[in-house]
């Protein structure tokens, strides 16, 4: 048989090289069609097609090119007559196809090889790379990212803006994060906060900006007791955002003073960053005001360099789009809802203990929560579970709903492995800094002044009593507590362990 190339090309290892990366070539060019001629594309395809048989094709051309030179050396062992560089014969037809077919090959490859990148980087952009691949391990940010004001948002805006620097330093962590799924490396659930985050400016700033005015928002919230009757309590009560640009004279409020007028910086002690015993404050004129705790004692001279942070959105909105509702917070929406029946007794009490139990799967958790439920009306209010089966029913699949919304056994993770940090209630959020304990050498306190960042313009206390006043209520705590609620951290007694 007559051959195309010169016999150096075919020795075993070479046409090995040639047949992975004929193979490799060949599906790349077939899941191509298949994507381009498909209407709905599918996560793992991609992965395939422009990660792990690019990466094929190029093994096998390395194992091509190895082949030829280990033939080559071969062949020179006591034959260099003509130094040790190989002679190319253009006049030798053989060399001739060979060359001209390395050349129009390698072009054709660069041109591939272009495309296939650009294709590689546009797919390793998509959410879908980021929310689905591992599936188990991104499920639950994917999930609460898909309910979440930010749902139309891209995780690599969010991730890692624009920019070639923060793409690199991305990859290269995504490179490590895929290593680390591959081999079961992987922490459950994900650390946080993210270390490698990118400051606010690159990223939240590009699209909100802390100099726009925002009023106050009006926030409201229904509360239900855990007693036979689930009494109900709620709140009205207007946030003072602010913000502003100075020269038009409304500058004012949580964003003017932390993002606008203020660099803060702060030192935590602990990973989660809950712990502050550091706060300093420089103004507009660079004046200093450094704001130790009073409690406890620490060694500002040995910090972790790490641990000083300079305050932006993140240390307030760490959560805008994987949130983990506490269960007291879900299920009191859902009864505000009508979605879990109010006029079932103990209702709130239950579902949120079903919530709270930790199963270790969810296949079981859905299983007892069903059970626990149905098992509680049927022995404690038998008349009730013959006479309401449905609105039970119904408030179990709302329970059930809202077990898969916000916990991942499999992930081994809840609303309690991230704490959030813009409110007070569940989670430390403001009072890490504003708990009236944190003072200045001059005396100064960072306040915990209750109408320092809401004022409450309307309360309905559980005993039945409508109070409005627009110049901002005293707050009344659902029930009674022996010290003034004032007086304390609320997540004392409400970050359930
Ligand atoms: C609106 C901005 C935003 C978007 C969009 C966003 N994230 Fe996040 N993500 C964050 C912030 C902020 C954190 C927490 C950072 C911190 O506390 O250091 C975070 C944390 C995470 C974590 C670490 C674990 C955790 O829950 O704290 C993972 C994993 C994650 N995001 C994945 C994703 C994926 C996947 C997507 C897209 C499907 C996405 N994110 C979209 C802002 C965003
Ligand atoms: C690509 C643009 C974009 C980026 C980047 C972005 N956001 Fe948003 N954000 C939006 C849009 C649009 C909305 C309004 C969504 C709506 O009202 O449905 C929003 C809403 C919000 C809200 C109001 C949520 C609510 O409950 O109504 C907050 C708070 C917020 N973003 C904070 C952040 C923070 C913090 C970051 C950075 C980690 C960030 N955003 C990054 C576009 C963005
Ligand atoms: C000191 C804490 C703090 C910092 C820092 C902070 N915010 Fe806020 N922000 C809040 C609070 C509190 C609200 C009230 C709404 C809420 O509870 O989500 C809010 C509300 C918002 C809203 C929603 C307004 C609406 O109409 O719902 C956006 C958007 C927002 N912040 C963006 C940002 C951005 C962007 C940054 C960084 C430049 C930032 N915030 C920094 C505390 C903060
Ligand atoms: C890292 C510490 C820290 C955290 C966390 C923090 N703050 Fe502050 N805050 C400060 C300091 C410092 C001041 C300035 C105190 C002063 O000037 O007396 C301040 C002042 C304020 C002021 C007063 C602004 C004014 O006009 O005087 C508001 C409002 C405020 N913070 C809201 C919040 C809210 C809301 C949160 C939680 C979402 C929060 N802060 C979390 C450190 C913090
Ligand atoms: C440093 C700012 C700040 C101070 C001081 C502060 N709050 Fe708040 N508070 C907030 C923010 C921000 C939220 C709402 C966050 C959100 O969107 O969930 C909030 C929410 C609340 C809520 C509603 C909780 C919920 O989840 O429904 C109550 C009640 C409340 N605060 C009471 C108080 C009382 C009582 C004090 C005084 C001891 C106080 N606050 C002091 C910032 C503050
Ligand atoms: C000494 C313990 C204690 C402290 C401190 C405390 N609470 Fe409570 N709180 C309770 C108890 C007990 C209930 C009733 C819970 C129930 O019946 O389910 C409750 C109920 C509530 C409720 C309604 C219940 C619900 O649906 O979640 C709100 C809102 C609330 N507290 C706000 C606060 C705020 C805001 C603070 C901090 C300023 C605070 N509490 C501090 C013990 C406390």
């Amino acid at each position: 048989m007559r051959r195309l190339f010169p016999t150096i090309v075919y020795n075993p290892i070479t046409l090995t090289g040639v047949a992975i990366s004929a193979v490799s070539f060949g599906l790349i060019l077939f899941l191509f069609l298949l994507e381009l001629l498909g209407d709905e594309s599918h996560p793992y395809m991609g992965i395939i097609a422009f990660i792990i048989l690019p990466a094929f094709l190029i093994i096998g051309l390395v194992i091509i090119a190895y082949g030829i030179i280990r033939e080559r050396v071969r062949e020179w062992k006591g034959i260099s007559r003509y130094g040790n560089l190989p002679v190319i014969n253009l006049n030798d037809p053989k060399q001739r196809t060979m060359l001209t077919t390395f050349f129009v090959g390698t072009i054709l490859l660069l041109m591939f090889s272009a495309f296939g990148s650009y294709k590689a980087y546009e797919y390793t952009e998509s959410d879908e790379f980021c929310g689905t691949i591992c599936h188990e391990v991104m499920e639950p940010e994917y999930s609460a990212y898909l309910t979440s004001p930010h749902s139309k948002v891209g995780c690599v805006q969010c991730h890692i803006g624009s920019g070639a620097s923060w793409f690199v330093k991305a990859k290269i962590s995504g490179a490590y994060q895929v290593y680390s799924v591959l081999f079961n490396k992987y922490s459950r659930p994900i650390p946080t906060p993210v270390h490698a985050l990118r400051p606010a400016e690159g990223t939240c700033e590009q699209c909100h900006s802390p100099q726009h005015f925002f009023p106050e928002i009006k926030y409201e919230a229904d509360y239900y007791l855990s007693d036979e009757n689930n009494t109900k309590s709620s709140i009205s009560m207007l946030l003072k955002i602010g913000g502003g640009k100075s020269e038009l004279g409304r500058a004012e409020g949580i964003h003017w003073h932390m993002n606008v007028a203020n660099r803060i910086y702060y030192i935590h002690t602990d990973t989660l960053r809950n712990v502050i015993p550091w706060v300093k404050m420089i103004d507009n004129n660079g004046k200093e005001i450094i704001f130790r705790s009073s409690e406890g004692s620490y060694d500002e001279k040995k910090f972790n360099e790490e641990n000083l942070r300079l305050m932006d959105c993140i240390d307030c909105h760490n959560r805008p789009s994987h949130i983990f509702q506490p269960a007291e917070k879900s299920v009191n929406l859902s009864i505000s809802l009508d979605r879990i029946d109010i006029t079932l007794p103990y209702i709130k009490s239950i579902a949120v203990d079903a919530l709270e139990t930790k199963y270790s799967s969810k296949e079981i958790a859905l299983d007892s929560i069903e059970i626990r439920v149905k098992e509680f009306y049927k022995f404690n209010y038998p008349d009730i579970f013959d006479s309401k089966q449905n609105l039970i029913n119904k408030s179990i699949i709302e329970i059930k709903k809202l077990y898969e919304r916000n916990y991942f056994p499999n992930m081994n993770l809840s609303w309690r492995s991230f704490p959030n940090h813009i409110s007070h209630l569940y989670d430390s959020g403001c009072f890490r800094c504003h708990d009236g304990k944190h003072v200045s050498q001059e005396g100064k306190i960072i306040s915990k002044d209750c109408k320092l960042c809401h004022t409450i313009i309307s309360q309905d206390t559980p005993d039945g009593k409508k109070l409005v006043a627009y110049e901002g209520l005293d707050f009344i705590h659902p029930v009674e507590l022996e010290e003034s609620v004032i007086k304390q951290k609320c997540v004392d007694c409400h970050a359930r362990e």
